[in-house]
């Protein structure tokens, strides 16, 4: 009971940081208009208001400092269907991954937008349960093939050719830079990057990707696209040593 009314109490304090975070840097209007294009999407595609408030997971917590790693939290449908709208790319060929990708929402609209190939990387086990329940699903309705991966995504390297890479701020800069230059160095660089809250954009940047379109509402960044830049890849971007911070 003590317990229950704990976690009811810190799952009101989230919501009152959240509200008044939107409300003053994306305003008012711009944030109602958001939360009920978000209401009606969530009737179109699915259930997600009641998920968008996790309690901070206490792996995280531990990690938060030690390594950069932030919280679970939903994008919106809304940026979701400006962001993939700025890929210029066949989805029906294409592969996505999503850099954290909590319980599997962005992989499932991704599949309903046509995406060959969703891949999911979560680091929180009870989280990848939950996404892969629903990529089970979203196969056998969208025909997208998907790989669920529960691991730590500095663990990761693709062995395959990745498209298009998502992710909302999963961690900070400093964690955000080791991913990035793994990937980088690895063989397969992903074509395009989708960055939701994009609060390490000159990282991005100096590390070889070019922003060719960014979202804001109000004050605030909902999301930048980026695209690599493959003339670096190969001639002159040394990209061991592109970024020192
Ligand atoms: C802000 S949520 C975004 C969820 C989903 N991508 C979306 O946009 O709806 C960030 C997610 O990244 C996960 N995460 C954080 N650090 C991670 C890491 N090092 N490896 C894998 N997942 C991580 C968190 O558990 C959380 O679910």
């Amino acid at each position: 009971m003590a317990k229950n009314r704990s976690r009811f109490r810190e799952i009101i304090k989230e919501y009152h940081t959240y509200l008044l975070f939107s409300l003053r840097q994306r305003g008012i209007w711009q944030s109602l208009n958001l939360w009920f294009s978000e209401f009606c999407y969530t009737i179109k595609y699915g259930r997600f208001i009641a998920s968008r408030f996790e309690v901070f997971p206490a792996i995280l917590k531990e990690n938060y400092e030690q390594k950069g790693y932030l919280p679970y939290q939903p994008t919106y449908y809304k940026v979701l269907l400006k962001s993939f709208s700025t890929l210029e790319i066949d989805p029906e060929r294409s592969t996505f991954i999503d850099i954290g990708c909590g319980k599997g929402k962005v992989l499932k609209f991704a599949g309903r937008y046509g995406f060959k190939k969703t891949i999911g990387i979560e680091i929180i086990k009870k989280l990848a349960d939950k996404a892969e329940k629903k990529l089970i699903r979203n196969k056998r309705k969208y025909k997208t093939d998907y790989t669920l991966l529960n691991l730590d995504c500095l663990d990761y390297l693709p062995n395959e050719k990745i498209d298009v890479m998502f992710f909302y701020n999963p961690f900070k800069c400093s964690a955000l830079n080791q991913f990035l230059k793994g990937m980088i160095n690895s063989t397969y660089v992903p074509k395009y990057l989708i960055y939701v809250n994009p609060v390490c954009s000159d990282l991005v940047c100096s590390l070889g990707f070019e922003v060719v379109h960014t979202y804001k509402t109000g004050k605030y960044t909902e999301f930048s696209t980026f695209k690599f830049d493959d003339s670096k890849t190969t001639e002159t971007f040394p990209f061991h040593f592109a970024y020192s911070g």
